[in-house]
C-alpha cells in the first residue's frame, strides 16, 4: 500500500525507439528515489510486487526512477566510468538479473537536447558488466545516462549524470573534484589506496601505476612517516603536518593506449581512538543553573561534545518529563536546530537549544532533560532551573538617571538662562501695576549730587529708562518745582513713584543729605506697603565707612545691582536684565490688550542702536500716556 502510493509515474518506452522526455533533475525525483530506498529496506522482499509494469501487448511501460543522486565527475582526457545505480543500492544484482534474462542498455541524454540516444560503443566508450567506460572521456561525453534494465516483459531505468571537466595538467588541480575525505586518527597509522585502481586493473593490460602527491608535492617526501609501497601509502604515525590534500595518480595501457586517472583525498587529523567516544553533555551540568523568571521565555542551552567516530550517527534531543517534544502536544516548548559550534581533531561541539515561551511555575519542578546518543553510547542530563526575582534594577537605573540627567540639564539652562526665563515668567504672567495704582511715576532716582555718579544716574540710567525700556522717570532736581519745601516735596515724590532707585556712593555719608532723605522716604514707604520698592545700584565699589546705617539695613533685606563698566553698557547684558526684573512690568504687545500707549519723547537724539551713547544731560521728559480703544 505504502510502496504503491509513492511509485514514481511511469511513463511509455519502446523498446525500438528510445526516445525520452528530458528527465527531471529537480529535488522531486531525487527525493522519491531516496524514499523509494527507504521503504524497500522497511519492507524488504516486496519490492517485487511494487515494480509493477502494466505491459500491453505492442506497448511496454517502463519505470522511471528519476534521477539518482550519484552525479560523476571525470577530467577531460582521463579515463572515467559509471556505475548504473540500479545496482549500486543493492536493488538488483547484476549476476542475478543478468541470469534471468534481463539486459542493460545505456542511453545518452546531451545536455540542453530532448532526445536520449543509444551509446555508440567502441573502443572508447565501452559496456563493462553493469558500469559503462569513457577511456578516455571528452567534452562531449558531458550529459545524462540512463540505465534501462529490461527482458520481453518488464523494464526498470534510472538516470544518472556525468560532468567533464578541464584541470590543469602540471599539479593535479582537481578543484573541480569533491575530494574523498580520509580521517586518521594522530599518533596512528593508516593504508591509502588510491580509489578506483581495482575497476581499472580489470581494463589494463598490465598492472597499472599510481604516483602520489601531498599538496602538489610528488612522492617521496621528506619524512619517513609516510612510505609508498607498491600501490599503496602507508602513513605511519599521523601527525598535524601530513594533513592536506593528497592525489593519486593512475596510469595504465588499456590495448597499448595509454590511458590516466586522478583521485583526491582530503587526509585530516582526527583525535585518537583510544580516548572515550561516548558523548560528553558539557551543558547542562550541575553546577550551572539556568536563572529564569515566570512569565518570560527561557532558553535552556544543551552543548555537547561529539568525538570523532566514523560512520556513527550523532543524536541530540530534549525530554521533558522524559517526553520527547514530538510527542507532546503543547506547543509552548520547541527545539531548535542542531549546530555545530566548533571542530577540532573530528571532535564536534554541537549546541541545541529548548526554548520555553512564558514559562509557569510548574516549569520549575519539570525535568527538563538534554540526551545524546552516538554509536558508542547515551548520555542524559537536567537542566536546573533557577527563579530569578525579579529585579527592577534595570528600568530603575534607566528612569531615575533619565531624571538626574534632565535635572542637570534644567539645572544648568536655569543657571544660564535664569535672567532670561525669569523676565519670559513675568511677560507672561506678570501683570502691569501701572493699572492698578494711581502713581505718576515708575522710578524715582536718587543719587549723591555733585559726585561721579550723578553723570551715571542722570545721563545713563535715565536715558535708558526713558528712551530705551519707556518708563517715566522722576528725577528731584528737573522735575520739582521751586520754592516748595525740599523735605515735603521729596517725600511726596517718593511717594508717588513705583521704585526708588538708589545709585550708591562713597559720598553718601558726607554729601548725601538728600540722598538719604530720599533713601529713608523710601525705606518707610516700603516698610508701610505704600506699593514701592527699593533698588540699590551700586556704580562703584564702596569702601566700609561708606555704608552708612540706613544703607546698611538696606542692603541686609535688599539685592544690590552692581555696575560693572563696560561689561554693563549693552543692553543684553546682566545688569539691565536684572534692573528690568526689578522694575514694573511693560508688556510689549499693548495692541492686543486693547490699550494704545505711546511714548512721546520730547527730544528724539536718543538712538536705539542699544549701545549706549553717553549722552548729555539734556533734559527729556517721556511722557506715558494711555488709553483704551
Ligand atoms: C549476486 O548474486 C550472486 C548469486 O546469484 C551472488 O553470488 C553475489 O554475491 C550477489 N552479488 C551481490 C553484490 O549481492
Ligand atoms: C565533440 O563534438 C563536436 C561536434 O559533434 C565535434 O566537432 C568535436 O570534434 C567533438 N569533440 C571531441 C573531442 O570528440
Ligand atoms: C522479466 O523480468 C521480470 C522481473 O525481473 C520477471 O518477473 C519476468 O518473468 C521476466 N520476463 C521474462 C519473459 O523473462
Ligand atoms: C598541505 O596543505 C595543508 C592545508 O592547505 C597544510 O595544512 C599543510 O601544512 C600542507 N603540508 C605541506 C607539507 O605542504
Ligand atoms: C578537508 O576536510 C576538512 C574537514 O572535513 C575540511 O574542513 C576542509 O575544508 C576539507 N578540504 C578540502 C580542500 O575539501
Ligand atoms: C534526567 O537527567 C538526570 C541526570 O541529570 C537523570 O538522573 C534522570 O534520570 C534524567 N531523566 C530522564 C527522564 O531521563
Amino acid at each position: 500500500m505504502k510502496l504503491a502510493r509513492i511509485q514514481a509515474p511511469q511513463e511509455p518506452a519502446s523498446g525500438r525507439r528510445p526516445v525520452r522526455e528530458r528527465s527531471g533533475t529537480g529535488p522531486y525525483s531525487m527525493s522519491v528515489f531516496i524514499i523509494f530506498f527507504w521503504c524497500l529496506s522497511a519492507t524488504a522482499g516486496e519490492h517485487s510486487t511494487a515494480i509493477t509494469t502494466s505491459s500491453d501487448q505492442s506497448e511496454l511501460l517502463c519505470h522511471d526512477w528519476g534521477m539518482s543522486v550519484d552525479a560523476v565527475r571525470v577530467i577531460n582526457g582521463e579515463a572515467g566510468w559509471l556505475f548504473c545505480p540500479l545496482f549500486s543500492h543493492s536493488l538488483y544484482n547484476y549476476s542475478s538479473a543478468h541470469s534471468s534474462g534481463l539486459s542493460l542498455f545505456w542511453y545518452h541524454l546531451p545536455p540542453e537536447q530532448d532526445l536520449e540516444r543509444p551509446i555508440k560503443y567502441s573502443q572508447r566508450v565501452s559496456k563493462d558488466r553493469e558500469s559503462l567506460w569513457f577511456q578516455p572521456a571528452n567534452e562531449n561525453d558531458t550529459g545524462q545516462y540512463i540505465c534501462t534494465l529490461r527482458n520481453r516483459t518488464s523494464c526498470t531505468k534510472i538516470a544518472m549524470s556525468l560532468g567533464v571537466v578541464s584541470s590543469g595538467t602540471d599539479c593535479p588541480h582537481l578543484v573541480a573534484m569533491v575530494p574523498l575525505t580520509v580521517p586518521i586518527p594522530v599518533q596512528e597509522g593508516k593504508t591509502l589506496s588510491c580509489p578506483g585502481l581495482e575497476h581499472a586493473a580489470k581494463m589494463a593490460d598490465s598492472a597499472p601505476s599510481v604516483t602520489w602527491y601531498h599538496n602538489c608535492t610528488k612522492y617521496p617526501f621528506w619524512d619517513h612517516h609516510r612510505e609508498v609501497k607498491g600501490d599503496k601509502l602507508f602513513v605511519h604515525q599521523m601527525g598535524l603536518m601530513y594533513e592536506g590534500l593528497y592525489y593519486c595518480r593512475v596510469s595504465y595501457t588499456r590495448k597499448s593506449l595509454p590511458l590516466k586517472f586522478t583521485r583526491s583525498l582530503n587526509v585530516t587529523a582526527v583525535s585518537p581512538s583510544f580516548t572515550s567516544k561516548v558523548p560528553v553533555i558539557l551543558i547542562p551540568n550541575k553546577e550551572r543553573k539556568f536563572h529564569v523568571r515566570l512569565g518570560r521565555e527561557a532558553k535552556l542551552v544543551c552543548r555537547v561534545t561529539f568525538p570523532f567516530l566514523e560512520n556513527s550517527p550523532q543524536a541530540i534531543w530534549w525530554t521533558v518529563d522524559g517526553k520527547t517534544l514530538d510527542s507532546l502536544t503543547h506547543t509552548r516548548f520547541s527545539e531548535t536546530n542542531r549546530r555545530v559550534e566548533e571542530v577540532t581533531y573530528g571532535d564536534q561541539t554541537v549546541v541545541r537549544e529548548l526554548l520555553l515561551t512564558e514559562l509557569q511555575r510548574e516549569d520549575l519542578m519539570t525535568e527538563f532533560n538534554c540526551s545524546v546518543k552516538n554509536n558508542k553510547g547515551f548520555s542524559t542530563k537536567r537542566a536546573q532551573l533557577q527563579e530569578e526575582a525579579y529585579s527592577p534594577s534595570v528600568e530603575l537605573g534607566c528612569g531615575l538617571g533619565g531624571t538626574l540627567l534632565l535635572m542637570l540639564v534644567l539645572f544648568l539652562v536655569y543657571h544660564v538662562f535664569w535672567l532670561e526665563l525669569l523676565l519670559l515668567y513675568r511677560s507672561w504672567f506678570g501683570t502691569d501695576e501701572r493699572y492698578t495704582d494711581e502713581k505718576e511715576f515708575d522710578v524715582y532716582i536718587s543719587y549723591v549730587r555733585d559726585g561721579e555718579e550723578e553723570q551715571f544716574a542722570v545721563s545713563t540710567l535715565r536715558h535708558v529708562l526713558e528712551n530705551h525700556l519707556g518708563y517715566s522717570v522722576c528725577i528731584f532736581d528737573r522735575d520739582s518745582l521751586p520754592g516748595g519745601t525740599i523735605t515735603d516735596e521729596t517725600l511726596s515724590f517718593v511717594g508717588r513713584s513705583r521704585r526708588l532707585l538708589v545709585v550708591l556712593s562713597p559720598g553718601f555719608a558726607s554729601r548725601g543729605t538728600q540722598a538719604l532723605l530720599e533713601l529713608k522716604a523710601g525705606l518707610d514707604h516700603m516698610a508701610l506697603g505704600g506699593h514701592l520698592r527699593v533698588i540699590l545700584v551700586q556704580y562703584r565699589p564702596l569702601k566700609g565707612q561708606a555704608w552708612v546705617g540706613e544703607l546698611r539695613r538696606a542692603r541686609g533685606v535688599l539685592a544690590v545691582l552692581r555696575w560693572k563698566g563696560d561689561k554693563s553698557k549693552e543692553l543684553t547684558s546682566r545688569f539691565w536684565k536684572r534692573l528690568r526684573l526689578e522694575l514694573p512690568l511693560q508688556r510689549r504687545k499693548d495692541s492686543e490688550l486693547g490699550t494704545v500707549r505711546t511714548y512721546q519723547s520730547q527730544s528724539s537724539t536718543s538712538s536705539q542702536t542699544g549701545l549706549l551713547s553717553p549722552g548729555g544731560l539734556a533734559v527729556h521728559k517721556a511722557q506715558y500716556s494711555g488709553g483704551k480703544l
